[in-house]
């Protein structure tokens, strides 16, 4: 058989040994999620931990998936819980469609469960599970089942374009599918749970993005981008263009007790499903924007790592807004517009408080698409005025709460901004 890969037989074959020698040694043998020394794999185990890694890096998950496993430790009390339970433990680990997906594949495995009597065992139908990607499902069934499964995540990426020396995007079809063949030659049939392990510890301990060990690494003898000192240069990636900027106000509207109103947001579109304030769009600014005080940094999220990262800088900031964006009609929901109409009719808060950006302190938070810069704006209402606001919600159908802010922050599900505004 012809080889049409850059390295010869020999390297391929040599691969897997090398890699599963130094993990053996060298590798992370102690994550609770970890299958690998038992001869009774949890598939459940796997799944969970696999969907909270998916974004996110191990030292954020490890609460969160503690967390997860003591309060549904089957997939079945995760199928059986409410969505706002199930929301409330996911709160601050963000990308929340993976939250969604997760309660939701939840139940598709207990329907399968209940009709074959065990988890999927194949590809196929680890794949239709909701969350499930290809690399999320190779994983599953390698680690989570013992049988044979190729990853190819971020992770696998990095170390193999620069083994390989592969020059194309890997954002483009092309050169993912360079790297899934790869991935497929290089992983054994035997043990391709404990190669997957591997790869990963590889990529996330010694092959990591901006300064790889190539000294301690098993592959640094015939790896391409080694050789030629150009580790960081792979994986090739498009540049990315600039986010956009988006302003807020964050609606701290409270009644006489002093409790805050809370919308549940859609299901669609930002937060879905979680809880948050209500939010009023402010008007579109373009150019440079001073913004005096405090700016509470709740970033960054990269494409497979994410930390939360929180960071408060001080004194005078400067934000360069891209001019001429279509702005945020996509995320301002109809509770939003009955509430905003309503403060405006009962001027109540001035509209387009652009002002408020200046003088006082946004929180800045980074989403996929644009970074959100939110100011919380507070409003007491009285007595006449809350019954009044709370029946315009619930005659639009929009679930509503009133809690004070220790309260919300203990029995909804917050995203990470709104604890910050709370903060
Ligand atoms: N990233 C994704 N899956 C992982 C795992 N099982 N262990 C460590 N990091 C991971
Ligand atoms: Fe990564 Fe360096 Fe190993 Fe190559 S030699 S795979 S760049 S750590």
């Amino acid at each position: 058989m012809q080889n049409s890969f850059k390295h010869s037989i020999r390297d391929l074959h040599s691969f897997a040994p090398r890699l599963l020698a130094w993990f053996e040694i060298n590798g992370r043998h102690d994550l609770p999620w970890q299958q690998h020394q038992t001869d009774t794999p949890n598939p459940y185990i796997v799944w969970l931990s696999e969907v909270m890694l998916q974004q996110t890096q191990v030292t954020t998950v490890l609460p969160y998936f503690a967390r997860f496993m003591a309060s549904f430790p089957t997939v079945q009390d995760l199928a059986a819980a409410e969505w706002d339970t199930v929301a409330e433990h996911w709160a601050g680990l963000g990308y929340y469609a993976r939250a969604r997906n997760l309660h939701k594949g939840a139940k598709q495995l207990v329907e399968v469960i209940a009709e074959t009597g065990e988890y999927p065992t194949t590809l196929a139908g680890w794949e239709a599970i909701s969350g499930v990607g290809p690399s999320t499902a190779g994983a599953i069934m390698a680690m989570g089942l013992h049988r044979y499964g190729v990853i190819c995540d971020g992770n696998v990426k990095r170390v193999l374009t620069r083994w390989a020396a592969i020059d194309g995007d890997i954002t483009k079809s092309a050169t993912t599918k360079e790297l899934w063949a790869l991935a497929e030659r290089l992983t054994p049939r035997e043990q391709s749970g404990l190669f997957a392990q591997a790869m990963m510890d590889m990529g996330a301990t010694l092959c990591t993005r901006s300064k790889p060990a190539c000294l301690l690494c098993p592959l640094q003898d015939d790896c391409l981008a080694h050789a030629q000192g150009r580790e960081t240069d792979y994986p090739v990636k498009a540049k990315k263009q600039p986010k956009p900027s988006k302003f807020s106000n964050a609606l701290l509207i409270k009644n006489t007790a002093g409790e805050i109103l809370w919308l549940q947001r859609p299901d669609n579109g930002i937060w879905g499903g979680l809880w948050s304030l209500p939010l009023e769009f402010v008007e579109k600014i373009s150019g440079k924007v001073a913004v005096k005080a405090v700016i509470k940094d709740t970033i960054k999220n990269t494409d497979n790592n994410t930390d939360n990262k929180l960071s408060a800088a001080t004194g005078n900031q400067t934000l360069e807004v891209a001019s001429n964006e279509k702005v945020y009609e996509t995320e301002f929901t109809t509770a939003e517009q009955i509430i905003n109409e309503w403060l405006a009719k009962n001027q109540l808060i001035a509209k387009s408080v652009t002002k408020s950006l200046l003088d006082d302190a946004p929180i800045k938070h980074s989403l996929t698409h644009f970074h959100w810069y939110l100011t919380p704006q507070s409003v007491t209402l009285n007595a006449k005025q809350t019954t009044d606001i709370t029946e315009a919600l619930q005659a639009g159908d929009i679930n509503i709460n009133w809690l004070n802010a220790d309260d919300a922050q203990a029995t909804l599900g917050l995203p990470r901004a709104m604890v910050k505004i709370l903060e």
